[in-house]
């Protein structure tokens, strides 16, 4: 059991790499234009607000898929977690393939972590929350709501192959702990405003 779940940890933080790395790549390259283009909806509040940016956006994709890639070719060299083998993102199941299927995985992880903390800052703003505020639970799990779904639409014999559900469960459980993690890192390092 205990080499099942270092196992599961191991490839679990592997696999959601490209969907980890887009929105601190946002954080840390964004600004600029809004998404929304500063229009605000009937209630009077902004569409998505000032902190969902188009160069936060392409940054964001650009970089994990760039993640994404380099773990493939990492994976052609054999690269292992002390002696853990570890998946790549293609559907034929060949770790190392980088191939149509896998470019697919890798994107929907990216554009579905950012578009699932895009529509929780929709989501924010009908609450009337202020761009920034907390919002607890769906600050640590939108991306990964947006990940999932994203590529479970896309690339779902992938993914059903690939996260078993101790897979699955550890993510979820470890997910929060990172991001709560990396923001804090984020924060002392004065890229994010606040720590999550
Ligand atoms: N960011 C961006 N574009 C995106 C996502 C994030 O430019 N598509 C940048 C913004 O500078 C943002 C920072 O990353 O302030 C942190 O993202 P997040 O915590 O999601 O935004 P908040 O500013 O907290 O806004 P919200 O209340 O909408 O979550
Ligand atoms: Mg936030």
């Amino acid at each position: 059991m205990f080499l099942e779940i270092i196992t599961a940890i191991a490839v679990g933080l592997w696999v959601m790499l490209p969907a980890y790395l887009p929105n601190s790549f946002a954080a840390a390259f964004g600004g600029g234009k809004p998404i929304d283009g500063g229009k605000t909806m009937k209630d009077g509040r902004r569409i998505l607000g000032d902190g969902k940016t188009w160069r936060g956006f392409f940054a964001g994709v650009l970089l994990g898929f760039l993640a994404g890639a380099a773990q493939i070719f990492l994976l052609r060299y054999g690269f292992h977690f002390f002696g853990i083998s570890l998946p790549g993102f293609s559907a034929s199941g060949v770790s190392g393939a980088f191939d149509l299927s896998a470019v697919i995985a890798i994107l929907s992880l990216a554009v579905g972590a950012l578009l699932g903390d895009m529509a929780f800052s929709f989501l924010k703003r009908r609450l009337g929350l202020q761009r920034g505020r907390a919002f607890p639970v769906a600050d640590q799990y939108d991306f990964l709501i947006g990940a999932f779904l994203l590529t479970a639409i896309t690339s779902f014999g992938w993914l059903a192959a690939t996260v078993s559900w101790l897979t699955f469960i550890i993510i979820i459980i470890i997910t929060p702990v990172l991001h709560f993690g990396t923001n804090c890192v984020g924060y002392w390092l004065g890229i994010k405003n606040e720590p999550w």
